[in-house]
């Protein structure tokens, strides 16, 4: 609030020394998602990160991180056709058996104890799950690849970001060249085969495609279920009507979404010409955050709440973003925060926070969301 006072589009300097342009207006922040002149390449990118950023800070390798997300129009449209024929909503909805499957086992496991984690024992294998068995990736190569996306996400700078980057390359390698001589009917295999028009995503674009799929996909529905049950905790009365009536669990997932989104500031641009947004001109060649929890929170376009609204015409949120880079797993995460909350609220309903003046700790500002969430079942 004291940020809101400034303005929509602000300068801000970061514990770690980083100085960025912030946009936290939700109009702001729709203008500047759908702005061509806001680029995202990760040549440009970097670049500007190895400028203004402190040593070191910069994450995966260029080739690792020059994916979809880091890429602009023409190449971006490219990339993003060729995977969309994959990634297909029927595809999607024919998870849904799988994810409710996966659920019920997690849940099966607590059976019998009177607390639990709900990250641990839910919220963070069911994503991981699930999007192991979208890719085909083997289940039981979770904790490398996880241990090595959570260090090119940190990007802490007492990393060797490059060594690692290439354990990661190496490993999508083998898995890749392991598909291609065994396909089987998962996402990486459909991706492996020739298009229809003959265009193909080059090995190194498979590579880094892969990457982002396995990074974008668990992190995010991690902390989407994690931040929803925290919610629901905290709030009995929509507690109880969700137990009453158990089709407005999407409208309570769209809410969490609004108000407690797991994206805070992780959607990084640079301005590849002077643009003017809100009324303030950002120069070219300068980092802008746009921060989807403050935009999604603006007073001038939404209610401000800790109340979770249960109807269907939720105010409007950026919690997936907009424009060319909208979220491409967007229906998948809102499935599995659905299938989730409906299991947990049907088996145990009774649960509660084990010390309801909890407080979470936020995980990093850019990413919203809790590293624990203690909770006494029954
Ligand atoms: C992009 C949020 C789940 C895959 C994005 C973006 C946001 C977002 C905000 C755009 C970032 C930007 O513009 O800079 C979320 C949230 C999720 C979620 C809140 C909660 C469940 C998933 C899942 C997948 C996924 C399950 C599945 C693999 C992607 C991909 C992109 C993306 C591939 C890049 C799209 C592009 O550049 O065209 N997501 N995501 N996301 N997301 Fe998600």
């Amino acid at each position: 609030n004291a940020w809101r006072e400034k303005g929509s589009v602000i300068r801000v300097r970061r514990p770690n020394g980083l100085t960025h342009w912030l946009i936290i207006g939700y109009d702001e922040a729709r203008a500047a998602l759908a702005d061509p002149r806001m680029r995202k390449n990760v040549t440009g990118l970097y670049e500007i990160l190895r400028r203004v950023a402190p040593e070191g800070s910069v994450g995966a390798s260029e080739a690792l991180a020059g994916h979809m997300l880091n890429s602009d129009p023409p190449e971006h449209t490219r990339l993003r056709k060729l995977v969309s024929r994959e990634f297909t909503g029927r595809r999607v909805a024919g998870l849904r058996p799988r994810i409710e499957e996966i659920t019920k086992n997690l849940l099966d496991e607590m059976e019998g104890k009177d607390e639990v984690d709900l990250i641990d024992d839910l919220a963070a294998p069911l994503p991981v799950m699930v999007i192991c068995e979208l890719l085909g990736v083997p289940f039981e190569d979770r904790a490398q690849f996880q241990k090595w996306s959570k260090l090119l996400l940190d990007a802490d700078p007492s990393v060797d970001m490059a060594a690692v980057s290439k354990q990661m390359s190496e490993y999508l390698a083998a898995l890749l060249a392991a598909k291609r001589a065994e396909p089987g009917d998962d996402l990486l295999s459909g991706l492996l085969a020739d298009g229809e028009d003959g265009d193909r995503l080059t090995m190194p674009e498979l590579i880094s495609m892969t990457f982002l799929l396995l990074v974008a996909g668990h992190e995010t529905a991690l902390h989407l279920i994690g931040n929803g049950v925290y919610m629901m905790l905290k709030d009995q009365e929509a507690l109880d009507a969700l137990r009453a009536d158990p089709d407005k669990i999407p409208a309570a997932t769209e809410e969490v979404l609004r108000q407690f989104g797991p994206v805070g500031w992780a959607t990084t641009r640079y301005t590849g010409e002077d643009v003017e947004i809100g009324g303030v001109t950002i120069p070219e060649g300068e980092l802008v955050c746009v921060s989807l929890d403050a935009a999604n929170l603006d007073p001038a376009v939404n209610p401000e709440t800790t109340r979770l609204h249960l109807v269907e015409d939720n105010p409007k949120h950026l919690a997936f973003g907009h424009g060319v880079h909208f979220c491409l797993g967007a229906p998948l995460g809102r499935m599995e925060a659905n299938v989730a909350f409906t299991q947990l609220l049907e088996r145990f309903g009774g649960m509660r926070l084990v010390d309801p003046e909890f407080v979470p700790v936020w995980r990093m500002s850019f990413m919203r969301g809790f590293t624990s969430l203690p909770v006494r079942l029954r």
